[in-house]
C-alpha cells in the first residue's frame, strides 16, 4: 500500500480544506495516509487579532502535527501552502528546512512529491509552486505537477498521479 503525507500549512483554513480533499481522495484510491499541518510560528497577538485565523487554529489544536518521520514514513509526499507574497509560507519553509540532517543522509531523495496552493490572485500560484520545486529538486525528490490550478478539477487528479508515479517507482525497484 503507498504510502501519502499531506503535510500543509494554513492560516485560514482555504489550503486546510484542500488538503483534507488531497488525504480523502488519496485513501479512496487506496493509500494509507498521515495528514499533518506544520507548526503555526506567527505571534498569538497576530492568530488572535484575526477571527478566522484564531478559529482555525483551534480547530486544528488537537490534531498531530508533522514531524520528520511522516516524510521518511511516506513514499509520497503532498505539500499545502497558501501563497505568501508570491512564495512558499515560512512556516511550511521552517518545516522543510528542520529536514536538513534527512537531506544530508539522502533520507529524502527518490520519494514523489508535488505541491497545492491558493492565493487571491492566479499568476502567484505558479511562482509558489516553482519555490516550493527547488526545494524538492535539492532533496533529489520526483516532482509530480499539477495539470490545471483549478483547484475543484485540479486536486484529484494531482493526488491521483502522484500515486501513480509512486506505484510505478515502487514498481521499478
Ligand atoms: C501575508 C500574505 C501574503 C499574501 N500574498 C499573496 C500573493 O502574493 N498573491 C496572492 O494572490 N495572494 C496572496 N495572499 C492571499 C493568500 O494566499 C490566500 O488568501 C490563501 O488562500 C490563504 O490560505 P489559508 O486560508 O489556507 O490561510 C497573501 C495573504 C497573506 C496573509
Amino acid at each position: 500500500m503507498t504510502r501519502l503525507a499531506v503535510v500543509y500549512y494554513s492560516s485560514k483554513g482555504t489550503i486546510d480544506t484542500l488538503a483534507r480533499r488531497c488525504a480523502d481522495t488519496a485513501e479512496r484510491l487506496g493509500a494509507e495516509v498521515r495528514l499533518r499541518h506544520v507548526h503555526e510560528l506567527a505571534p498569538l497577538q497576530a492568530i488572535n487579532a484575526d477571527e478566522r485565523w484564531r478559529a482555525h487554529v483551534e480547530a486544528t489544536a488537537d490534531e498531530p502535527p508533522a514531524t520528520v518521520d511522516d516524510v521518511l514514513w511516506a513514499d509520497a509526499v503532498l505539500l499545502g501552502t497558501p501563497t505568501r507574497f508570491g512564495n512558499l509560507a515560512g512556516q511550511l519553509m521552517a518545516f522543510l528546512e528542520s529536514l536538513g540532517p534527512q537531506w544530508r543522509e539522502g533520507l529524502l531523495a527518490h520519494k514523489v512529491y508535488a505541491g497545492f496552493t491558493a492565493s487571491a490572485s492566479g499568476p502567484s500560484q505558479e511562482c509558489t509552486l516553482l519555490s516550493l520545486y527547488t526545494t524538492i529538486h535539492h532533496f533529489g525528490g520526483v516532482v509530480v505537477t499539477p495539470s490545471s490550478l483549478e483547484h475543484e478539477l485540479g486536486l484529484d487528479e494531482l493526488t491521483e498521479r502522484v500515486l501513480a508515479v509512486a506505484h510505478a517507482l515502487e514498481d521499478a525497484a
